[in-house]
């Protein structure tokens, strides 16, 4: 409307539309409100639903999923898809609605009816004089109050939570609260009913949170109230603007009980807390621009750190956050299961043998790279893994073991079982454990050898045939490059050979490592040979999927690949500059990058980033850029490497959902914050390194005296007192261009802004560096002061 108000006369539009307005209200509210519904206008099953004044929420009748069960719940009025926010009946469920209704009982109470006219849900207070209403407020709020004066409220569903904390809700403990104070998650997305996992307030009078699974076991504690947040999840009520003031967070602490309140900025805004059905909280606010829900907040930040989420028997696997039955044992409920139950767990294809002598009737089948589960485990006294299996045996409930120098045992049901094959968050009791199986699970296992060495034998002739094709290949290789998409497949024998077996190594990482690799005639070639079995397939899997499909001059060239059992093998161009790294913080003796190779650099990385992003079929989000990653030809062009970590999406996806990844120090607020990342992540990080181009330096850097010299910081405050003068790497002495310093010092800037929106795209950056858009001096970002303060800095490096 602002925009309405200058010329004259659609102000007195606006004027009339809002005399207009008001007096459709005043109408609606003579009429008997269509917010609220009495004994006399019951909100019957065959009705429309109630709407609250302002039109925010709905009430009325539901089935989620078209599962023939009925609900009277609340949910957002003007959202295009069904979202509740409350369900009354949540355990018992309707069969239909049509005789149905929500209507005030003779003693004064909301009551929900069914087709035989009996209770089925009810408020349940006792001694209610007056006569009655119900009203859904714009609140969410739904409320029984006396007729006479609607502000006097004798019920109301914020203190009875379902699985949402919308703003304004109370969640806490004692008298203050009045109601029920847990939340408590849905069984599954579809299925209202109670499930294992809610959130509560420490029943034993601390200011903590807790999420909990079976009322018994915490997995999530939030730490105590601050005075400003809450000390083990600071950035759940970010009051310091971090990663911003979307929502405001205040504990209350009085003789009659505490509580946990938040609030939005009202109407404006739509914000609502959900544990949702896999025991994760999540908070979420709805942008009407792109009609979607962003995800601000969750917790755990990994889902498979859920007690018991996948049930026993079962493992949690890290990168794709699935559970999956154990060899030899198969999904309890399959039904439960496919909805997204995993909470029964699985069961076993074939009894142990009761072996009271010792016998080896069972057998142990290994599992590796798994976080162990505390719970049910024993220390045992056992000097080696045979003694240690033994015992195992010898124990009826003993259902696994694990020796990494001392023996444990583990009885009943295996729960908590994490296979962890991300890149970070490796956990420090990840190991191996042996699960017990009848033996009769493992003659099947011979079969299975038996196919493996006929696999085998026929991979080798397939290999030969291959090996023998790439020989002639390779002929034909030189002369003509391959198209778009295809890739070699190269036999081991071959890259063994290529290498002179592995013998001149160029560099290496937690990856693996990289070889040169000279052909007989042609270009050398660099050959990244993956280990460690799980990781390495990942990264293979990722660099081929990625890497394999684009074509870029900025983009290191992947020309094939080796995968013959447990080797992984990428073959790339040969990059005979290494990486920029070395030039920027490397000793002395490389040579120092003059200014326009260094301007040449941020602009060539810019281009290859702008590809990945828009221009090839998918998107790709590189999700590591950092000068060790970028790789400098014989003319120091640079090429954007290292793909193991990158992101596929498709082109109707804007944003994706994944576990951390990446280096600490280049990584956007949204990977800390847990939320979905999109290209703006790559933008972020390429900022970062942006600045490292043009300082010569680390970013962050440790004093002496244990403070943090973080540059970003330094560079963005003088950028904004227009005070360039000595943040250019001093080796450059006076080779610079002083316009290309501004217009670079205002991008990296730009890029590393706590807003993904106010991130420039890569296409913006291109045509910035090239002189061909002009841009402002940018703000200095809030959570480059928060880093920039030593103690912050502490915190966020060690998520
Ligand atoms: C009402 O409360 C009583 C006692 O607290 C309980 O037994 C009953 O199940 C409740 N009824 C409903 C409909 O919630
Ligand atoms: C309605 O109740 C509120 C709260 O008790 C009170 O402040 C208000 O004066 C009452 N209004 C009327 C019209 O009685
Ligand atoms: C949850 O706890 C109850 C009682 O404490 C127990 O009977 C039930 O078996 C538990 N549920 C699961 C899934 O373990
Ligand atoms: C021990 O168990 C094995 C295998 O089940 C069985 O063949 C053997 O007879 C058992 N010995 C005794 C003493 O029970
Ligand atoms: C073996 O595992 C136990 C239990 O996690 C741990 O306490 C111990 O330090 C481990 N020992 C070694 C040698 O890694």
């Amino acid at each position: 409307m602002a925009c309405l108000r200058t010329p004259i006369f659609p102000t007195i539009i606006t004027v009339m539309f809002v005399i207009a307005l008001v007096a459709l209200q005043g109408a609606v509210l003579h009429a008997g409100a269509a917010d609220t519904f009495s004994a006399d206008q019951p909100l019957s099953g065959s009705q429309k639903p109630l709407v609250s004044k302002r039109g925010k929420f709905a009430l009325g009748f539901f089935q989620p999923d078209n599962s023939r069960r009925w609900y009277i719940g609340i949910w957002y009025n003007k959202i295009p898809e069904q979202v509740l926010v409350w369900v009354a009946n949540r355990d018992f469920p309707l069969s239909s609605p049509e005789l149905s209704s929500l209507t005030i009982s003779t003693d004064g109470n909301m009551v929900l009816l069914n087709g035989s006219r009996s209770a089925v849900w009810s408020t349940n207070m006792t001694a209610i004089a007056s006569s009655t209403v119900g009203v859904i407020l714009d609140t969410g709020n739904l409320v029984l109050a006396d007729a006479s004066n609607t502000s006097i409220i004798l019920w109301q569903s914020y203190n009875h939570f379902g699985n949402t904390w919308l703003p304004g809700g109370k969640l806490g403990r004692g008298n203050l609260i009045g109601g029920s104070t847990r939340l408590v998650a849905w069984k599954t997305f579809s299925d209202p009913n109670p499930g294992l996992f809610s959130l509560v307030l420490d029943p034993n009078g601390t200011s903590q949170f807790f999420l909990m699974w079976n009322n018994t076991q915490q997995y999530v504690t939030s730490g105590n109230w601050t005075g400003q947040t809450f000390s083990n999840t600071p950035d759940m009520a970010p009051t310091n603007g971090y990663p911003n003031s979307m929502y405001i967070f205040d504990y209350v602490d009085g003789a009659h009980g505490s509580y946990c309140v938040y609030a939005d900025k009202g109407d404006e805004q739509i914000t609502r807390l959900i544990l949702d059905a896999t025991g994760r909280i999540n908070i979420f606010t709805w942008t009407e621009s792109t009609q979607k829900w962003i995800l601000y907040w969750s917790a755990p930040k990994a889902q498979c750190d859920v007690y018991s989420l996948c049930g026993s028997f079962s493992v949690c696997t890290q990168g794709t956050q699935s559970c999956s039955c154990l060899r030899g044992f198969s999904e309890e409920y399959q039904g439960q299961w496919s909805q997204g139950d995993h909470t029964q767990g699985c069961r076993r294809n074939v009894a142990l043998q009761a072996s009271t002598n010792g016998s080896r009737s069972d057998k142990f089948y290994p599992m590796v790279g798994v976080k162990l589960p505390s719970n049910a485990r024993m220390i045992v006294a056992a000097g080696s893994t045979q003694s240690c299996e033994l015992a195992c045996l010898s124990s009826h409930d003993c259902t696994a073991y694990s020796f990494n120098g001392s023996c444990s045992h583990w009885f009943g049901g295996i729960i908590n079982l994490v296979q962890d094959l991300s890149s970070v968050n490796v956990g420090t009791n990840s190991g191996s454990i042996q699960i017990r199986l009848a033996a009769s699970e493992f003659s099947g296992w011979k079969n299975i050898k038996r196919l493996a060495i006929i696999i085998t034998i026929s991979t080798i002739s397939v290999a030969l045939i291959i090996i023998a094709s790439v020989f002639l290949m390779r002929k034909w290789f030189k002369k003509v490059a391959p198209v778009e998409g295809s890739l070699m497949a190269f036999g081991y024998r071959d890259v063994q050979t290529l290498t002179k077996n592995f013998s001149s190594k160029l560099g290496g990482g937690s990856f693996g490592s990289v070889f040169k690799g000279s052909p007989e005639e042609g270009t050398l070639v660099a050959v990244k040979k993956l280990e460690g079995f799980h990781q390495g397939e990942k990264q293979f899997r990722a660099e081929v999927s990625t890497l394999g499909t684009v074509r870029h001059v900025n983009l290191i060239r992947l020309l094939g690949f080796c995968s013959e059992r447990t080797h992984m093998l990428l073959v790339y161009e040969y990059m005979p500059n290494a990486s920029l790294d070395r030039y920027l913080f490397g000793s002395s003796h490389e040579p120092v990058l003059s200014w326009s190779t260094r301007y040449q650099i941020a602009l060539g990385v810019a281009r290859g980033l702008h590809y990945l992003h828009e221009r090839c079929r998918d998107c790709i989000i590189h999700c590591d850029i950092k000068p060790e990653n970028i790789l400098l030809n014989e003319t120091f062009m640079p090429k954007v490497a290292d793909f193991g970590l990158a992101k596929l999406m498709g082109h109707d996806f804007s944003r994706v959902l994944t576990t951390v990844r990446g280096t600490v120090g280049y990584l956007a607020p949204e990977w800390i914050a847990g939320t979905a990342i999109t290209t703006k992540a790559d933008v972020y990080s390429y900022g970062m390194m942006l600045f490292e181009i043009m300082s010569g330096r680390r970013n962050v850097r440790h004093r002496q005296d244990s403070t943090v010299d973080f540059f970003p910081l330094l560079a963005a405050m003088k950028l904004t007192e227009g005070e360039l003068e000595g943040l250019v790497d001093t080796r450059l002495g006076c080779d610079v261009d002083s316009a290309e310093v501004e217009r670079a010092f205002r991008v990296a800037c730009w890029c590393i802004q706590d807003q993904e929106g106010a991130r420039p795209a890569m296409a913006t950056i291109v045509q910035v560096l090239e002189g061909l858009v002009e841009v402002n001096v940018p703000p200095v970002p809030r959570s480059l002061k928060l880093l920039g303060d030593q103690s912050n800095f502490v915190e966020f490096s060690s998520e």
